[in-house]
């Protein structure tokens, strides 16, 4: 039907076309494929609590009273209790006064944006954002600005020369989830607050992993602005569970329950996970340990990639890319990582821009010494087969 064959021929000429591992067994650090025990440097539980007794039992315990599913949207057939609990701690947890559960973080943005931006208003978007924004500007129908990445000076020029727009919103990753660099957010509530703009921050990558008690990137910075600042986070990455939600005032929470249509006409997420997600919240905010881990881990890689001669950009924290330039290369790289028992993904367009291919190394809080000296050495060895390092 159509010319599919074709496009994906094209694709696959082109190295971009893409295939799903089929996995054995996996753990925050290990994976197994084909009967084979790799190290995974490749995942988004970064503080190694999606496998946690706590979360394990929990979500358990939650699924044998409230059911395996959800059976239909909140407004159809009503929440469940942990839903409730779980969105007055999350607004506790960000510092604001209310927060809205989604099923994904991908639905999240875009039923943010496409709720709060129309025809007539304009969003300010990072370059770097990610794919759901991306998304959510465009199902908008509003004027869409995208700014050079974490450039404000282009960003402020932008705004002063806007004309005359209903809404004002700048958008932007907190943490960005390709590069692994923090956006300069005091700087851009800075500029929502001249330019009488709202500025929404995807958290999903610093929730759980940045700021005191791992509140995010919001609270690294210590920033506070209840009518500007709205936040979404995600449950599925550091907090180990799955979902999302948007935290900001009570009367945005309220707006987008009537108007944002991810939230409308979809499944509420399954209850088990708003209560590994309680679960979470627990550890992250008892246990400076976890963060502490992950952030010696952080700091213990980038030295050892720094010293080998590889280059992570712009990165400060768990993400780290090792760019490749072209797809070719990234892609040889993870084969050959994959020979030597690493698992790490070659990121490739239309990830991430044209020439700009990589691979994105992450670590965890539960990855040992050995295990990140062992993927240093097979990154250095790959490097040099690769001409990526001398
Ligand atoms: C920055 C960012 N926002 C949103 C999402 C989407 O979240 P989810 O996986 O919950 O759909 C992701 C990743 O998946 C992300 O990296």
């Amino acid at each position: 039907m159509f010319d599919l064959d074709e496009e994906l021929r094209a694709l696959k000429k082109s190295g971009l076309f893409r295939r799903i591992p089929a996995v054995d067994a996996r753990s925050a650090t290990h994976i197994r494929i084909n009967g084979r025990e790799l190290l995974l440097m490749a995942s988004n539980d970064y503080l190694g609590l999606s496998h946690h007794p706590h979360l394990v039992s929990r979500a358990a315990q939650a699924a044998a009273q409230w059911g395996a599913g959800s059976g239909a949207a909140r407004l159809v057939s009503g929440s469940c209790a942990l839903f409730d609990d779980l969105e007055k701690r999350l607004a506790d947890f960000k510092q604001t006064q209310a927060a809205l559960l989604f099923s994904t973080g991908y639905m999240a943005n875009i039923g943010l944006l496409s709720a709060l931006a129309g025809p007539g208003d304009a969003i300010f978007s990072d370059a770097l954002n990610h794919a759901s924004i991306v998304d959510g500007c465009r199902l908008s129908r509003a004027k869409v600005s995208v700014y050079p990445h974490a450039d404000t000076r282009l960003l402020e020029s932008r705004l002063r020369r806007a004309g005359r727009f209903r809404r004002r919103i700048i958008v932007t990753d907190a943490l960005f989830s390709m590069d692994g660099d923090i956006a300069p957010l005091p700087r851009l509530l800075e500029l929502a607050r001249t330019h009488d703009a709202a500025l929404i921050v995807d958290d999903a990558h610093g929730t759980g992993v940045l700021g005191p008690q791992g509140r995010g990137a919001v609270a690294h910075f210590g920033l506070e602005d209840p009518d500007r600042l709205i936040i979404m986070g995600t449950l599925g990455k550091a907090l180990g569970s799955f979902g999302a939600f948007v935290a900001g005032s009570r009367v945005l929470v309220d707006y987008l329950v009537n108007r944002a249509r991810t939230f409308v006409f979809t499944t509420a997420l399954p209850p088990a996970d708003a209560a590994a997600a309680l679960a979470a919240l627990d550890l992250v905010e008892q246990d400076a340990g976890l963060r502490e881990r992950l952030r010696s881990n952080t700091v213990f890689m980038h030295r050892e990639l720094r010293s080998r001669g590889f280059d992570p950009g712009g990165s400060q924290t768990q993400i780290i890319p090792i760019m490749t330039g072209t797809t070719s290369i990234a892609l040889a790289m993870a084969a050959d990582l994959m020979e030597q028992g690493i698992f790490l993904r070659a990121i490739r367009p239309p990830t991430v821009p044209t020439n700009a291919a990589r691979l994105r190394l992450t670590v965890t809080a539960l990855h040992t010494r050995q295990d990140l000296e062992r993927a240093v050495e097979a990154l250095s060895k790959a490097g040099r087969r690769h001409g990526l390092i001398a």
